[in-house]
């Protein structure tokens, strides 16, 4: 990322979010009331409705509905479960401290980039909108990932109770040494009962694009946030199990389409190369 600026990624995937509005009712999973704030969108809702229906929009927007939704069960059945605490590490404009009535009792811990986070605030505020959220600065290019779990302590976790972590649309932006660093302070700050959600690109994707993907990877590059990192699906298990991580679920996008929307809309978004992850840190293994 580049230093005064905030992620213009964070901004495009809630912008994504809050145009789940423009869909039909049967192919909405989501309600984000937020996303659109922070853009321009939230003046020009209605002038983009006609646009909704072009391919390309629609596949983004369904994507981001496909994605928001299956973290959300993941994260609703935990909370059902008694989880009471949640990181969102590289959080952007995510606001589901905000807009999940099932996080009401729980502490959400947001950990982002300084210049993401003030305009989070701003915009937040400028919209009358008070989160719940800890705010917790966090530059993950310039500071040690192994602080973070002290940081986050002082800040008020527990680290003695169960953290649900979502780290939803970060790790394609990173290093294979900021993908370790980060796996182990997750370990650390997750005591057992703990769960991990993420999202991942597969290594093809990175390394393979497609035509239409290696345009919108030039795109994110010129921003400043290249994609680097990807996974293979079968050797994703064997690399958390050598970080302390059993993967308990791992579902592929066209998969979680096919479940959640009708088969028309399912269709346009049923293409290889993005996952949604859940894991839990081991019982036994290594030592956090
Ligand atoms: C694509 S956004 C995803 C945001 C959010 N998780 C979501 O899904 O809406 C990537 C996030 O990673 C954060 N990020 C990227 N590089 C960072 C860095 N060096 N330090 C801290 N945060 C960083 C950005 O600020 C941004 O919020």
């Amino acid at each position: 990322m580049r230093d005064e600026s905030p992620s213009r990624t964070a901004a495009w995937v809630a912008a994504a979010r809050g145009m789940g509005e423009l869909l039909p009712p049967e192919a909405r999973l989501v309600e984000d009331p937020y996303g659109s704030a922070f853009s321009k969108l939230h003046a020009q809702i209605e002038r983009l409705r006609p646009l909704a229906s072009t391919r390309m929009l629609q596949q983004w927007i369904l994507y981001m509905q496909v994605r928001t939704r299956v973290i959300d069960d993941f994260l609703r059945a935990w909370v059902a479960g008694g989880g009471r605490q949640l990181v969102l590490l590289g959080a952007g404009y995510d606001c589901r401290a905000l807009r999940m009535p099932e996080l009401a009792d729980a502490r959400v811990f947001e950990v982002d980039h300084p210049a993401t986070q003030h305009r989070k605030q701003r915009v937040l505020a400028q919209i009358h909108a008070e989160s719940p959220a800890e705010y917790v600065t966090w530059d993950f290019e310039t500071r040690a990932m192994d602080d973070l779990p002290d940081v986050l302590e002082e800040a008020g976790l527990d680290r003695t109770k169960p953290v649900f972590t979502i780290w939803e649309g970060v790790t394609m932006y990173l290093t294979d040494a900021a993908i370790d660093a980060s796996l182990r302070a997750i370990r650390a700050w997750s005591a057992p009962g703990s769960r991990l959600a993420m999202t991942y690109f597969t290594k093809a994707r990175i390394e393979q694009p497609t035509l239409a993907t290696r345009a919108l990877k030039a795109i994110v590059a010129t921003f400043g946030e290249p994609w680097r990192f990807g996974w293979v699906p079968d050797q994703l298990p064997a690399y958390l199990e050598a970080r302390g991580f059993r993967l308990e679920k791992d579902i592929a996008l066209a998969t979680a389409a096919r479940e959640l929307l009708p088969p028309a809309y399912a269709e346009l978004v049923a293409r290889e190369g993005r996952h949604f992850s859940l894991a839990a840190p081991e019982a036994i293994g290594l030592a956090s």
